[in-house]
């Protein structure tokens, strides 16, 4: 009908098992910390193995606004060169609101050219989503940051090197003090830094580059500032979630599957747990094969922490396997205040589950059964489409563009394992 907006959705018959191979892309959560590092460099940098997702599309839109040569050669490649970045083009609240990691710019205009100006970030809802262990991290490097009507606004005629110890263990401010110190003068120590692959694979982009950052990885990392640094070809890790994300899949409905271009040791709080539950599975050098032929997963409790703790991005997928244990699960989310509002989903298609502050109690059910649902966000997303494997009958699940955020060919590279799943074009009424 005229005017009414054509909306997508995933419409997803449960029930059959998965066979065959999936190949992992570029992990979402390195390269939106890496693009943004490119205009560190005095020339052209190359990046290989991007995933195709909307949130790289739209840090490739930010990167334009601000006057950086971003090029598309083919696929999977991206050529930024941010000789010509204007550090005082503000980034709006339009494309802030869009994609929570564009304040990774504030940490790499004020370490190139010692001012940033980026509107308040958004991004996924779980709770306050804080940023004052990036701007205690600015500060201790000699910046001066304020938020004038939700603009962070941060500048440093010299930024100097110095320690930061982190309040919480943080990802984003980890990464965001990492791109302000390689430019700056002297040693910079971060302590209780976050130990995600993703941030060791900033670390090898960054001293790719010329600059001089030891032990990421660790809670413990030391960067000595470089004058310069230089343009270089470099390939991003593969993303540990997505991976994690079709393992779980593969053990929630049963059958033989093999992910491909994966790091195992990325993988191993999730093989444990899946291990527990009931599941086979087997690591080779660069793929993990999952073996599953339960009718119900073992009860299990799961809690979330850092790296290499069980991923808080793997919770909503892990709840969903769950529903159907035999006997009680506990699930409990320590890094979010609020990231189990995809329960309320869940209990349309037949879920039990209490959730009580920060633990979901699980009671396993003989069958998940098919509904309409929607994405809350990006991995309740995710998660939505396991339960509709899982589920007896059809389950429609809306607001997939938050799916498409990190997900790159879902229902490709699901259809081609088995699952019968379609992308549908609807009139909302
Ligand atoms: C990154 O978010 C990821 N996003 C998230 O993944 C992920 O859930 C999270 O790290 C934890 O692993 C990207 O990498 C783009 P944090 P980030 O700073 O950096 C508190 C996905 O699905 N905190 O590590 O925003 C914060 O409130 C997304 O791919 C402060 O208190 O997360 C939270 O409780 C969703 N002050 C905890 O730390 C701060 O200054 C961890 O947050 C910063 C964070």
């Amino acid at each position: 009908m005229i005017g009414v907006p054509h909306v997508e959705r995933f419409v997803i018959r449960g029930g059959n098992k998965l066979h065959g191979e999936i190949k992992i892309s570029g992990a979402k959560n390195a390269v939106l910390g890496i693009m943004p590092a490119a205009i560190l460099a005095d020339g052209p940098c190359r990046i290989e193995n991007i995933p195709d997702i909307s949130d790289v599309r739209m840090m490739i839109k930010i990167l334009r606004h601000i006057g950086a040569e971003v090029e598309t050669p083919e696929e999977g490649v991206v050529v930024i060169d941010g000789k010509n970045v204007n550090a005082n083009e503000n980034i709006p609240d339009k494309m802030t609101r869009k994609l929570r990691a564009s304040y990774y710019l504030l940490g790499a205009l004020l370490g190139r050219y010692g001012n940033a100006s980026v509107s308040m970030p958004g991004g996924c809802y779980f709770g306050e989503r804080p940023i004052d262990q990036h701007i205690k991290g600015f500060e201790a490097l000699g910046a001066t940051v304020s938020t004038e009507s939700a603009v962070v606004v941060a500048t440093a005629d010299e930024l100097m090197g110095s320690s930061v110890y982190m309040d919480v263990v943080s990802v984003g401010a980890t990464i965001n003090v990492m791109l302000a110190a390689v430019r700056a003068k002297g040693l910079t120590v971060i302590e209780n830094a976050a130990r995600e692959p993703h941030i060791v694979d900033l670390a090898n982009f960054l001293n790719s580059m010329g600059a001089d950052v030891r032990g990421a990885g660790t809670d413990v990392i030391k960067i000595r500032g470089t004058a310069n640094m230089h343009g270089c070809t470099y390939s991003i890790i593969p993303d540990q979630i997505e991976a994690g994300t079709y393992m779980v899949a593969a053990a929630a409905v049963g059958g033989d599957v093999i992910i491909q271009d994966v790091i195992p040791k990325h993988l191993e709080s999730i093989t444990t747990k899946l291990e527990e539950c009931g599941v086979t599975v087997i690591e080779g050098d660069e793929s993990i094969r999952v073996v599953s032929n339960i009718e119900r997963p073992n009860a299990c409790r799961v809690k979330t922490r850092p790296h290499p703790g069980f991923p808080t991005d793997m919770q909503p997928q892990m709840a969903v396997l769950l529903t159907t244990c035999k006997g009680t699960s506990h699930v409990v989310e320590s890094v979010w205040d609020n990231r189990f509002k995809y329960t309320q989903q869940l209990k349309r298609m037949g879920a039990n589950i209490i959730v009580d502050g920060k633990t979901a109690i699980i009671t396993g059910v003989d069958n998940l059964n098919g509904a309409p649902v929607e994405a809350d966000d990006l991995r309740a997303g995710a998660a939505m489409v396991i339960a509709g494997m899982m589920a007896k009958g059809t389950t429609t699940v809306t607001n997939v563009n938050l799916i498409d955020r990190g997900y790159e060919k879902i229902v490709e590279k699901l259809s081609a394992v088995g699952v019968d799943i379609v992308r549908e074009v609807f009139d909302e009424e």
